[in-house]
């Protein structure tokens, strides 16, 4: 328990953060990883070289110390951070390193306005946050552990590779081991990790399983990043190197987007470009155990040569009773997913699934709160660290 000593100044010091947030936590992660380069073995470079990390770190430092008597109002975002750690393997040992220098980094940036007092309130504080997403992470481990045989990674081996778009090819996984596969929920995703030959740090990427549970493989389906010369590092090197045989480390199925295949109401799922993955997921397990349920599938791609999955969509929608699908082609005269175009195709009541590039997300979400959509009946998924929407009326 903090004393209300302590969650004074810790509360008081929020303004603090929030003027200095960005800067403490970039200072926190230089100091680091150089006392601990093992730690880049599962960082993102490319989300820190952006700075997105830092953001997203900062954000949750902020809510957290707001919230620091009644922590209770952030366990929903406590829960998506923990899918996304104990999908990376990330243990309880990590979190003294990540307090250590937090601390450390407070003091620097701040200099002679982090007094004792200040350092010991967050000190303690920081126990109390780090002590919430150790226990929520351990009962994760604990359940993964037990559905899948499993703790953190394991071999998979590419059992195919099959192009689906003009930059989105599909890879199947099978467990090396032989076993049978964990079930999962449509939505989910999985970290895949590997080491590109003459690398110095492995690499981790989150892949949603692009397919419905109860099959003999994974299947995620990879969108190209090499669009910029220098960057695209895994999904390049997915494309170009990793071949049928190769083997890969992949984590059990993580996270907190999914389909409630419980529920009887209508299903809206809203994709842009690659966030048609765990799309597919859903739109298959409908097909498969609720084929009467009323689901409308809205698609929007850049062109038709961008898209993937577009006959197996229409094929999958004939096959269904209550089903819609629509797809549109942004630089094929469509334009894009606009208010108007949602008022039409969103059911009534409907739960809504959106994923896609983030002004996507930002747009279609905008507009489905302008057309009086209820937040609790979206759900989305961000391809990248938990970001703030900016939602504009559209
Ligand atoms: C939950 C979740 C599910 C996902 N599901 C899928 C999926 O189903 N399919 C899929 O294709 N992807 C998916 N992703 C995205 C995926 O994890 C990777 O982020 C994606 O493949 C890009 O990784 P990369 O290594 O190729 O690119 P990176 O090298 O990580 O680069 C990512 C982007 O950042 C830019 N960039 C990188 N470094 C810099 C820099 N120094 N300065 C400026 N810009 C830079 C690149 O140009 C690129 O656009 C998912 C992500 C999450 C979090
Ligand atoms: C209380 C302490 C912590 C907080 C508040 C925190 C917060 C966050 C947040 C907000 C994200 C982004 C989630 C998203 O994708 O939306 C994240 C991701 C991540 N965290 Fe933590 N974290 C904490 C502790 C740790 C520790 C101890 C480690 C391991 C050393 C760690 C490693 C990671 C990694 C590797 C990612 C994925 C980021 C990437 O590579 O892009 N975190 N964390």
């Amino acid at each position: 328990m903090l004393s209300q000593q302590t969650i004074d100044i810790v509360k008081s010091t929020v303004p603090v953060l929030e003027q200095h947030g960005k800067t403490i936590t970039t200072v926190f992660y230089k100091n680091m990883f150089a006392a601990h380069p093992e730690l880049l073995n599962i960082f993102n470079h490319a989300n820190q070289s952006q700075g997105r990390q830092q953001t997203a770190l900062a954000n949750v430092v902020y809510a957290a110390a707001a919230n620091i008597d009644n922590l209770g109002a952030i366990i929903p975002v406590v829960i998506q951070i923990a899918h996304k750690h104990r999908s990376l393997g990330i243990e309880a040992e990590h979190y003294p390193i990540v307090g250590y220098h937090l601390l450390g980094a407070i003091k620097e940036v701040l200099g002679d306005a982090a007094t004792p007092e200040i350092i010991g309130a967050w000190g303690e504080a920081y126990g109390v946050i780090a002590d919430a997403f150790i226990g929520i992470e351990k009962e994760m481990y604990d359940e993964t552990e037990v559905a899948t045989g499993w703790r953190t990674f394991k071999d998979f081996v590419i059992a195919n590779k099959v192009q689906e778009s003009d930059v989105i090819t599909s890879f199947y996984l099978k467990p090396a081991d032989g076993k049978q596969l964990p079930s999962y929920k449509p939505g989910q995703y999985i970290t895949v990790r590997f080491r590109i030959p003459g690398d110095e740090y492995t690499l981790n990427r989150q892949y949603s399983l692009s397919q419905s549970p109860g099959n003999e493989m994974f299947r995620i389906s990879v969108k190209r990043e090499d669009e910029c010369v220098t960057h695209g590092k895994v999904s390049t090197y997915l494309h170009r190197n990793m071949n049928i045989g190769d083997t890969i480390e992949v984590s059990a199925p993580a996270g907190d987007f999914y389909l409630d295949t419980e529920s009887t109401t209508p299903v809206t799922l809203i994709s842009g470009g690659v966030g048609i993955t765990p799309m597919m997921a859903m739109y298959e397990t409908i097909a498969t155990v609720a084929p009467e349920r009323q689901v409308a599938f809205l698609h929007s791609s850049r062109t038709r040569k961008h898209q993937a999955f577009d006959e197996v969509l229409r094929n999958m929608t004939e096959s269904l009773q209550n089903a819609k699908y629509e797809a549109l082609y942004s630089e094929e005269g469509d334009g894009f997913i606009t208010r108007e175009f949602l008022a039409k195709h969103v059911m009534e009541g409907s739960d809504v699934y959106v994923c896609g590039p983030t002004p996507f997300m930002q747009a279609v979400i905008s507009a489905l709160h302008t057309n009086g959509v209820a937040e609790d009946k979206i759900h989305f998924e961000f391809f990248g660290p938990k970001e703030q929407l900016e939602l504009q009326n559209a």
